[in-house]
């Protein structure tokens, strides 16, 4: 109802109208009726609603992010990640033939490594037999087609972890991103297609492109995460990786603040103009208006990612029988779309692979 009725008089018609609507109040003043809108009619049913939908969900636009731990025939539970597991090569490879059977065009390696291989310098990172390394080697052989992206960051590598090196309390920059490139110049030549910094140093993405192209990796992509906020969404990630209980302070001298938005235009900015191919926005639901800004701004691929705490809270508030998995799930996907997103990272992938599919 649109109030008042006739700015011009101060009557008030409606105590002699019960439940008037707009049209019978028009018509009982003897205004002509003024069509308005019916933007129900488009919703009318499946098919009305099918035909003017503006964005869809694809098993395309999904990648598979994947926790590899050393031993054999493991599949050990994360308890703050309910339905995700750390897997031993063998069983990753099993999910690689998974994820490519379901048509999910990519899947992203994470290491939880050994806590007796973790060093200040995180020098497992550099190591050509390391468990990423092993791991894309299996699944190359075993899946081929399927994309391997890999992360390229010191935390699952270093005592303290931190993604870069640290000198007292501080995280070094230019020290860190020498050895960055070093790290992704070991997983090109282990065979990932996509590397994946994701640890917010300056210059990082000239660096490991320069160290790529020096030896022959010019079609390896690089998926930068450009704009990665200091976030306590990470939490279970940590927990996956083994993390969260040696992490020595917080990671807010690299990751941005979370009240930031232009400053993500410019880290993102930075990125492309270094060489990234994609760039990515992380946590993801929490910071739809940066993938939006994002995507409005450059035009570029845009990735976001569904980080841990993201997966978590949704499977918290089902286990309590709060709310509908399968639809929260493909609601707060079709979300990142709706952004302006162009492929999700989550650890939904292969369940709504499956909704997708019909199956
Ligand atoms: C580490 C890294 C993190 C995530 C991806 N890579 C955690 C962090 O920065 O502490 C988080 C992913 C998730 O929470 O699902 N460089």
């Amino acid at each position: 109802m649109i109030w008042p009725l006739n700015p011009k008089s101060n009557r008030r018609p409606t105590a002699e109208l019960p439940a008037p609507s707009r049209v019978a109040i028009e018509a009982a003043q003897g205004a002509a009726a003024t069509p308005f809108p019916r933007l129900r009619r488009n919703r009318k049913s499946e098919w009305a609603r099918a035909l003017v939908r503006e964005n869809v969900l694809t098993v395309a636009d999904l990648i598979w992010p994947i926790f590899v731990c050393d031993g054999v025939n493991l599949r050990q539970p994360i308890a703050s990640l309910p339905g995700v597991q750390r897997l031993s090569i063998d069983a990753a490879v099993d999910s690689a033939r998974e994820a490519k059977a379901l048509g999910i065009p990519a899947i992203a390696l994470f290491p939880y490594t050994d806590p007796a291989l973790r060093d200040e310098a995180g020098s497992e990172a550099l190591n050509p037999e390391n468990l990423i390394c092993r791991a894309l080697d299996a699944i190359r052989q075993a899946a081929p087609g399927i994309g391997l992206i890999t992360d390229v960051a010191l935390d699952p590598y270093t005592s303290h972890g931190h993604d870069g090196l640290m000198r007292g309390e501080e995280i070094l920059n230019d020290e860190t991103v020498e050895v960055l490139a070093r790290q992704a110049l070991n997983q090109a030549r282990a065979g990932a297609d996509m590397i994946a910094p994701s640890d917010m140093m300056d210059g990082r993405v000239r660096a490991i492109r320069a160290a790529l192209d020096a030896e022959g990796f010019q079609s390896v992509q690089i998926l930068a995460y450009a704009a990665k906020y200091a976030s306590a969404f990470y939490g279970p990630f940590r927990d996956a990786i083994g993390t969260k209980a040696t992490l020595v302070g917080d990671k807010r001298t690299y990751q941005m603040d979370p009240a930031n938005s232009d400053e993500a235009l410019r880290e993102v900015a930075q990125d492309i103009d270094e060489g990234a191919d994609i760039v990515m926005v992380k946590p993801g639901l929490p910071y739809l208006d940066i993938i939006h800004r994002v995507k409005e701004t450059f035009g570029l691929p845009t990735f976001a990612y569904q980080v841990s705490g993201e997966y978590a809270m949704i499977e918290a508030a089902v286990a309590n029988g709060w709310l509908d998995g399968d639809k929260a799930m493909m609601e707060s996907l079709l979300a990142f779309k709706r952004a302006g997103a162009d492929a999700v990272l989550t650890y939904y992938a292969p369940r709504a692979a499956k909704l997708l599919r019909g199956g």
